[in-house]
């Protein structure tokens, strides 16, 4: 949306003059100072542009510049030298209205950069296309061009046009430029020969020197020393800020652009270097014999150079240097020059090379500029004309170029005037006049045909007889003794008569912008522009076409003895076509001002401003503007602005523009008297009433803003709220997609076994089915074949060898038997009865008759080693295997024994002589004799005693003697006690009531205790005559001594019994037996 704007918005002071309240003179440059302070260099009084010069690169010509002021209203935006460009352009685009642009202001007030802005800012709008850029080419690159040969530095300006210019750009109906047309005005070409101190000559010679390359410098003759040139002012040849060598480029760049021939630049540049070559030229008096001096050239080098390079045959010049020829009627006389003429010859000349050269440069640039069509073009004129200049010395330039600002002034006057009471008559509002200084008296005091300075200076040049300066002068002081703006000492005003400040050879004119004081000296001269025939009848003959062309007049078949017209003439006649041209076309106004005169930026000088502000007469211009109503607006923009100060007219009001105006300033109740309506725009008298409503529209804004604020705010919110409301339900869609996604692919997954279960289920009752099937198809099978196979087998079994299979299978057998058999027996274990190894069985199903062949095998391995025994060791061994069975397990004594042999008779008494006696008692055989101990009934200590055994007996007798002691019968044992610890006790139980048993039982003690009892065991086993005879094993029991009994107890014996046994008699019922511990 674009955004509506105006010069009202975001002001710094006031952007145009008219509003300014209250108007004064400090007011109006309070308010300039202001805005140019915050770099707001341009201000507006109505259409006219005031323009200070910033004196530095402003950031406000950029292409973002141009395009916001592009097709903008003029009061849109901030004031800008743009808006005006670009209001001119339209109107000549759209309303086919010619433009012309009027730049004025003092010298260095930026004229000159504000034509190249406008111009820039032109071609930046209109149309693009090739051959439209190629004429926007040309015509921007005829500034660098004219400015290197037409500019030079002043003290006022670095950069100072030093001629008028005025340039026609020639536009086709849609707005794009065809070409144009440039007119110049007077050069000052005095500055070719002498600048004033401190100031140069034209840029070009120094950029010649400077930037020309060797090889170029080499051809024009040049040397790159600017000191060896006379015309060259030396004191300030470098400017800061300018490089003459990079500018030099530049121009011949531009020179090329604009369509200059590269022979037409060379020769252009030989006429350059010639001027330089004839300030070099200097003349020495010769005395003749008629006693005048006649001058001489003193050193023929340079003019032989110049020569040279112009194609001049050097004693023609020679010879023009030295005589005048002056020709009237039919007669021609020739007269000599003496040195000073011999010098103003020079000078004219190179016054004149120049200025021609200058005019043939615009000539040359307007051949490749101008439209090429023959249609109607639409103009925009662009001035640009030397500012108003009050040097110290002033001369006929200075009164020449002030005439001309005093016509811009005029013209200014009356079309401002003109244009304001136009608008007012287009508009239907009654005009009241206003007093301003009109300054047509001036240009009257100047112009005047019949008395007018430059007619007298005219008819003064062109008066036979005496004609100098001071003539001239005498003659103002009669004619314009009585004008108000003319001041001169010796006028026949005595007004003037004591004033010291005005020399006797001077006058003084009140122009507009101050009182100039002009120095005479030069006027009739410089009026006449004189050049000798003789030097342009030798230029003519020169060997250059450029040259000849310069200087027609020279042609010795156009003799033409009438005189030109004079410098002044020219000037005036081209100044009123100049000003006639303006006449016809829309001014729009530029109105220069100078800050300061330090070329420096920030400075803004009261006084100079001050000055300039007045002679233009801007307050007078403010106050035209204003005297009828300060400020006028179409209705449009005015109620497009002001719409909100009224309920019936906003938001937006239906009707007219005019109508809604009306409405709006009813409600607002502004008195009647404030306003007018006109035609398209209303009218506001006083800057306050704007100023009223500008300020109830800025309240407005503010409570509109609060508004657009709170609405935005809603909206914005509501926006945000839509959007998150939005992606909710994205999110939620998403999201339930998501799940269901989710959920589905669970159900699918879920149906997929379900389904793979069903199918699983229903294929496995399928496959038990056809299982099923299959098996009753293959019992069937099998049955039928079985069937079939008994069928058969019954039908032929006759044929059959029966059995065949059972004796295969028993064959076998037998075979494995076999080889089993010879297997063990060729791997049977050693015939010891105690060696338990036995090879492995080869088949499991052999296991049982393996383990039974094991066991026969050690049986009969027994039976075979039991068979190596002799009687005798066959009887030790049924012994020892009775002994194990009485007393294995049962008496301690008993593993100690198991490695003795029974050897039973230990005594051998019928061997030994010693018991011969006792041998002979003993009828039966001794089975076994051996030394006891018998234990004292009384107290328990033991003696010796021999103990036999025979089949039938027990004999007891001495050890020593052998004294039978006692002999019981076998039969009257009852039995035997013993103990169960490993002593050697046993008692001998005797039958109560057998003889025996009268001295009571025996207690004895044995180192063989396991032989004799087993033995009496055996011997009572085998006796078949009496019944067998306890053997009673226990730790207490009793023991028939006599008529008592006594208990004989076993104790385990402590330490103090050693390893012996101790038999003690406790009481007479006990006896105890302490055994010593085994280990
Ligand atoms: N708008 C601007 N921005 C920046 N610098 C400027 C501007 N206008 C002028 N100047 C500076 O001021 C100098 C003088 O300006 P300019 O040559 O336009 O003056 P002028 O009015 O043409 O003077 P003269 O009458 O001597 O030709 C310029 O060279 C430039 O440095
Ligand atoms: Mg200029």
């Amino acid at each position: 949306m674009e955004v509506k704007t105006s010069l009202l918005d975001n002001m710094i002071g006031v952007g145009d003059m008219v509003l300014l309240e209250p108007l004064s003179e400090d007011s109006f440059l309070e308010n300039l100072k202001n805005r140019f302070d915050h770099n707001e260099i341009y201000t507006y009084i109505g259409s006219v542009v005031i323009s200070l010069n910033p004196y530095r690169s402003l950031p406000i010509y950029t292409p973002d510049k141009v395009e916001e002021y592009r097709n903008r209203n003029f009061y849109e935006l901030s004031p800008h030298i743009y808006a005006l460009a670009d209001e001119a352009y339209r109107s000549l685009r759209d309303q086919d209205k010619d433009q012309c642009i009027l730049i004025t202001g003092e010298s260095g007030a930026g004229k000159t950069e504000a034509s190249k802005l406008v111009m820039s800012y032109v071609a930046a709008v209109c149309g693009k296309g090739q051959e439209v850029n190629k004429v926007k080419e040309q015509l921007l690159q005829s500034n660098p061009v004219l400015e290197a040969f037409g500019n030079a530095k002043t003290v006022r300006n670095d950069n100072s046009s030093r001629f008028g210019k005025y340039m026609d750009i020639e536009f086709d109906f849609k707005g794009d430029p065809l070409g144009g047309v440039i007119s110049n005005y007077l050069l000052e070409k005095s500055r070719v020969v002498k600048q004033p101190r401190g100031e140069r000559n034209f840029h070009i010679f120094y950029q010649l020197l400077s930037g020309a390359s060797d090889d170029t410098l080499k051809k024009l003759k040049l040397d790159r020393d600017f000191s060896k040139y006379n015309y060259l002012s030396l004191d300030s040849a470098a400017v800061s800020g300018l490089d003459d060598a990079a500018n030099f480029r530049t121009v011949r760049n531009a020179m090329q652009i604009v369509g200059f021939m590269e022979d037409e630049m060379q020769s252009v540049l030989e006429l350059v270097a010639a001027v330089l070559k004839l300030g070099n030229i200097e003349f020495k008096p010769e005395s003749r014999c008629n006693g005048i001096d006649e001058s001489r050239i003193k050193d023929k080098n340079d003019l032989k150079e110049m020569c040279e390079l112009l194609g001049i045959e050097q004693s023609v010049l020679e010879r023009a240097f030295s005589y005048r020829t002056v020709e009237a009627k039919m007669e021609k006389v020739s007269t000599t020059l003496n040195v000073a003429q011999a010098y103003y010859a020079r000078d004219a000349l190179a016054k004149n090379l120049y200025s021609r050269l200058f005019s043939w440069l615009v000539t040359r640039i307007n051949e490749s500029i101008k439209a090429q069509a023959k249609t109607r073009h639409k103009v925009m004129g662009v001035l640009d004309i030397y500012g108003f200049e009050i040097f110290e010395d002033n001369s006929f330039e200075q009164f020449i170029i002030n005439y001309c600002n005093e016509k811009l002034q005029q013209i200014f006057i009356e079309l401002t005037l003109r244009e304001e009471q136009e608008e007012y008559i287009r508009e239907d509002i009654e005009w009241t006049n206003i007093e301003y200084f009109n300054n047509a008296v001036i240009c009257d005091l100047i112009e005047n045909n019949q008395n007018g300075i430059m007619a007298m200076l005219d008819e003064e040049c062109l008066r036979p007889g005496t004609v100098t300066d001071e003539t001239f002068l005498d003659k103002l002081n009669t004619i314009c003794a009585e004008h108000q703006h003319f001041e001169s000492r010796l006028s026949k005003n005595s007004k003037f008569l004591n004033d010291h400040s005005l020399p006797h050879n001077c006058f003084r004119i009140q122009h507009y912008a101050g009182k100039v004081l002009y120095r005479v000296e030069g006027f009739v001269d410089k009026n006449n522009d004189l050049l000798y025939r003789d030097l342009s009848q030798a230029m003519y003959k020169a060997n250059h076409s450029l040259i000849k062309q310069l200087f027609p007049e020279g042609n010795p078949a156009k003799v033409n003895l009438k005189r030109p017209p004079t410098a002044g003439f020219q000037f005036k006649a081209s100044v009123g076509t100049l000003m006639g041209n303006l006449q016809t076309k829309n001014p729009n106004y530029i109105r220069c001002i100078k800050p300061n005169d330090k070329k420096a930026s920030h400075i803004f000088t009261d006084t100079l401003v001050r000055h300039q502000a007045r002679y233009l007469g801007l307050m007078e211009n403010v106050r035209v503007r204003r005297a009828g109503y300060a400020f006028r607006q179409a209705y449009e923009p005015c109620l497009e602005r002001y719409k909100m100060l009224c309920k019936k007219t906003w938001p937006h009001w239906k009707g007219p523009a005019r109508e809604g105006v009306e409405v709006l300033m009813a409600d607002l109740q502004v008195p009647m008297e404030e306003y007018s309506y006109g035609r398209s725009k209303i009218f506001i008298r006083n800057p306050r009433t704007l100023f009223f409503l500008e300020e109830r529209r800025k309240q407005c804004l503010q409570d509109l803003a609060t508004l657009i604020q709170k609405i935005y705010r809603g909206w914005k919110c509501r926006t945000h709220f839509l959007l998150l409301k939005k992606s909710q339900i994205v999110v939620a869609a998403w999201y339930r997609r998501y799940t269901q996604q989710k959920k589905y692919q669970q159900i699918k997954r879920a149906t997929t076994v379900v389904q793979s279960y069903t199918r699983g289920w229903q294929a496995r009752k399928i496959l038990r089915e056809l299982k099923y099937q299959k098996r009753c198809k293959e019992a069937v099978t099998t049955i039928a074949a079985y069937w079939h196979g008994t069928q058969v087998r019954r039908e032929y079994r006759k044929f059959f060898r029966a059995n065949a299979g059972k004796k295969i299978y028993d064959f076998t057998i037998q075979r494995i038997m076999q080889k089993y058999f010879l297997g063990l027996k060729s791997s049977l274990p050693s015939m010891s009865p105690i060696d338990k190894s036995w090879p492995a069985r080869p088949y499991i199903f052999l296991d049982g008759v393996h383990n039974e062949l094991r066991r026969i095998f050690h049986l009969w391995r027994c039976k075979k080693y039991r068979n190596q025994f002799t009687e005798e060791k066959k009887t030790v061994y049924e012994e020892k295997l009775e002994a194990s069975e009485l007393f294995k397990g049962k008496k301690a004594l008993y593993p100690s024994s198991v490695r003795q042999p029974f050897k039973g008779d230990y005594l051998e008494i019928s061997k030994n002589p010693k018991y011969q006696k006792l041998s002979s008692v003993v009828e039966d055989k001794i089975l076994l004799s051996d030394v006891v101990n018998k234990i004292n009934r009384a107290n328990g200590k033991s003696s010796a005693r021999i103990f036999l055994l025979t089949k039938k007996n027990v004999i007891l007798a001495d050890q020593k003697t052998g004294q039978l002691k006692a002999s019981v019968p076998l039969p009257d044992l009852a039995s035997v006690s013993v103990s169960t610890q490993s002593d050697g006790f046993f008692a001998l139980r005797l039958k109560e009531g057998s003889t025996s048993a009268i001295k009571g039982d025996f207690l004895l003690s044995s180192e063989h205790l396991i032989e004799i009892i087993t033995k009496l065991h055996r011997i009572g086993a085998t006796a078949a005559d009496r019944e067998q005879f306890n053997i009673d094993i226990s730790d207490e029991f009793l023991v028939q001594f006599k008529q008592d009994k006594v208990c004989v107890k076993f104790i385990q014996g402590g330490p103090k019994n050693g390893n012996s046994v101790s038999c003690k008699r406790k009481n007479n019922r006990l006896l105890e037996v302490a055994v010593p511990t085994t280990p």
